[in-house]
């Protein structure tokens, strides 16, 4: 391993047999951790070259279960956001492609730092369980053409592990490992096509479109080579998606999304991703036809009785769906009020995603437990005119002691200026 080590630090490609000793070393608890620490170090300066990066992902891939979905009809696409906040696209999408005939094969996972999780918000649901067995997730697939399922302990172990390193060693942000542990992920679950949403700006990983046109170059390289075909969406995430971010919260703001009631942001976002991934299934030919599919599948409450049945399945209580007031959001409510008159014309998503963390909805520390109930509501975005003394946000938490902390955070995310901004695009580039 320090042979290894070493290696990288100089800058040189690893091979195939070089790559496999140290990711089924670690897995195996053979390598330990400061060494396998100063690896990603190196890793993260040099970075890997494409077909180091291909080998790395296919070995993580590898190092648990890998799911052949070959027994299911038709192409099987999933989509990945690369995080954000307020990002809930996944509880819209997912049933609105599924109810258009597109088998979702979907693997998510829990919030990460000030960003938030699908399982999380999932589980805001009473008795929603993501945990099952291969042969459950391919059972449902073929039920009800679409299963979400939680990265466990046989499911790609070696990402599992790197990535809870890289968290403490300052190794995150590097993008041949980002692509890798996206792509390994997005391979073990079996899809044939995946959309990547990339996000960009102040509360992503990818600060401007260069870096993440770079990273979506890279996630598409490690699916030709894999015979996967992945499209990647960079999308603004300057402010948050939406008006909702927590869990409960976010729920019902996709409830409402699904009936075609939602906020204009998170709808366009779901009809564009969407409709890349019915192109990506060969269901329509051009994006035009695919959005109007889906809008209709909308309008028609389709893809909303299709997450019923999402939910259903994996064991929640729909009486939450139906009647989204019973959802868990706290009663104990906070309006947080403008400064001053005048136009929002900043509103800073990695301010809000740590207001929310602060308020309960995300976890400060890996043993924190998340409060369902906790979240905040944006009553003025960026372009919206305000009064002073007029409601900003609603924050919703159970723990009284954070709200002072909390509503300073929340107030630095907002730019108030007299002069009204121009506005801002959402879907930046598409990587085809
Ligand atoms: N999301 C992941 O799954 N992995 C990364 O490395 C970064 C974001």
């Amino acid at each position: 391993m320090v042979e290894l080590i070493a290696k990288k630090r100089d800058g040189k490609e690893l091979t195939k047999p070089e790559l496999k000793h140290i990711v089924d070393g670690f897995v195996a608890g053979k390598i330990p951790d400061y060494q396998m620490s100063a690896f990603l170090m190196a890793l993260y300066f040099n970075g890997m070259k494409p077909k180091e990066t291909a080998t790395f992902t296919e070995l993580m891939m590898r190092s648990g279960d890998v799911i052949d979905l070959s027994s299911i009809k038709g192409i099987k696409v999933d989509k990945h956001s690369t995080g954000g906040v307020g990002d809930k696209t996944t509880l819209i999408l997912a049933p609105l492609v599924a109810a258009a005939g597109v088998p979702v094969a979907k693997m998510t996972g829990r919030g990460l730092g000030h960003t938030g999780g699908t399982i999380d918000k999932l589980e805001a649901i009473k008795g929603m369980s993501v945990e099952m067995s291969k042969k459950k997730f391919i059972a449902r697939l073929k039920k009800i053409g679409i299963a979400v399922c939680g990265q466990n302990e046989k499911l790609v172990p070696a990402d599992k592990q790197i990535y809870a390193l890289r968290d403490v060693t300052g190794t995150v942000k590097e993008n041949s490992l980002i692509a890798s542990s996206i792509m390994s992920k997005k391979l073990a679950c079996g899809a044939d096509a995946i959309v990547i949403d990339i996000k960009v700006g102040d509360g992503a990983f990818m600060k401007n479109l260069k870096e993440a046109t770079q990273l979506g170059r890279e996630m598409q390289a490690i699916g030709k080579q894999m015979g996967r075909k992945v499209i990647g969406v960079c999308t603004s995430m300057d402010q948050p998606l939406g008006r909702s971010v927590g869990n409960a919260i976010e729920v019902k703001e996709a409830i409402e999304t699904l009936k075609g009631n939602g906020p204009a942001d998170l709808t366009a976002l779901c009809y564009q991703l969407g409709a890349q991934m019915l192109l990506l299934s060969y269901k329509t030919k051009t994006i035009d036809k695919a959005k109007a599919i889906l809008k209709d599948l909308i309008d028609s409450g389709k893809a909303f009785e299709k997450f019923k049945q999402l939910v259903k399945e994996q064991g929640g209580d729909v009486n939450f769906v139906e009647n989204p007031d019973k959802l868990p959001i706290s009663k104990h409510s906070v309006d947080v009020l403008s400064p001053k008159s005048g136009y929002v014309t900043d509103l800073k998503a990695f301010g809000v995603g740590l207001t929310s963390v602060k308020l309960g909805a995300g976890r400060e520390t890996k043993a924190s437990v998340i409060d369902p109930g906790a979240g905040i509501y944006l009553h003025k975005k960026i372009g919206e005119q305000v009064k002073k003394g007029e409601p900003l946000a609603t924050m919703y938490t159970q723990n009284k002691k954070a709200i002072k902390k909390a509503k300073e955070l929340l107030l630095n995310a907002y730019t108030i200026k007299s002069t009204k901004p121009r506005k801002k695009k959402l879907i930046l580039k598409i990587i085809d």
